[in-house]
């Protein structure tokens, strides 16, 4: 396991924001198509990083086991509260809601058969950090699911994301919306196994993807 010691969560103005955007995401239909369709592949030991007030938790089936981790103390509470009205209104279903980080995983080598990682991939201090614990903490078959903003494949769309991403990223708790997170999810020695439609692929500054990789 490699859990341990993590960064305090440096962007309390962002933590306090979330929870505003997160309600207005929740009430977008093709959001929360693009979310049920995710956790629809989630069975069995399921990690959620970064799982902020807990928006992936009313979609997850009923035989999935689920722990997220968030590192921000208020979003934390925020996503046990949606834990527990999601067990209750689904009651095989089972999640945890732990500190930590994704680049410090608190989960034992091959204990899971999916990772989640929905909107927080952009976040993520070290993406290559991030990505490696996905892998320890992945049993050999299991299948990472990713819903990410993601590096435009135009060119002056990318131009355009890389010089705004220092302001926006003051404002949206170190979000960068020039990575290439398809590129480093395969850097990290996964595949692309699946691709589900998100309908915003070709916007300027968030193309989205929606990918299962193993
Ligand atoms: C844009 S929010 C997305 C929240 C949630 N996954 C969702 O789909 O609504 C990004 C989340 O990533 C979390 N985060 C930031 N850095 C992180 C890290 N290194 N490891 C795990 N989560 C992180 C933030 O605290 C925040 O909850």
């Amino acid at each position: 396991m490699s859990g341990g010691a993590y960064e305090e969560p440096r962007f309390p103005r962002f933590a306090r924001l979330w929870p505003r955007v997160a309600r207005r995401l929740d009430r977008d239909p093709a959001t929360r198509r693009i979310r049920a369709e995710l956790a629809a592949e989630a069975h069995g030991a399921v990690v959620e990083i970064g799982c902020g007030v807990g928006s992936m938790f009313r979609f997850y089936p009923a035989d999935a086991d689920v722990t997220a981790v968030e590192p921000e103390p208020g979003l934390r509470a925020a996503a046990r509260a949606a834990a527990a009205a999601a067990t209750a209104a689904t009651p095989r279903l089972r999640i945890r809601v732990e500190p930590g980080v994704a680049e410090h995983l608190p989960v034992a080598d091959d204990a899971a058969d999916v990772v989640l990682a929905s909107l927080v991939l952009c976040s993520v201090p070290d993406q290559a950090a991030a990505l490696a614990e996905i892998r320890r903490v992945l049993r050999p078959e299991g299948a990472l699911l990713a819903y990410e903003h993601v590096r435009s494949s135009r060119r002056w769309a990318a131009a355009l994301q890389r010089g705004v991403t220092p302001l926006w990223s003051l404002g949206a708790g170190g979000c960068r919306l020039d990575r290439d997170t398809e590129a480093a999810i395969t850097a990290a020695g996964f595949e692309i196994v699946g691709r589900r439609p998100t309908g915003s692929e070709h916007a300027a500054l968030t193309p989205h993807l929606s990918v299962t990789a193993r």
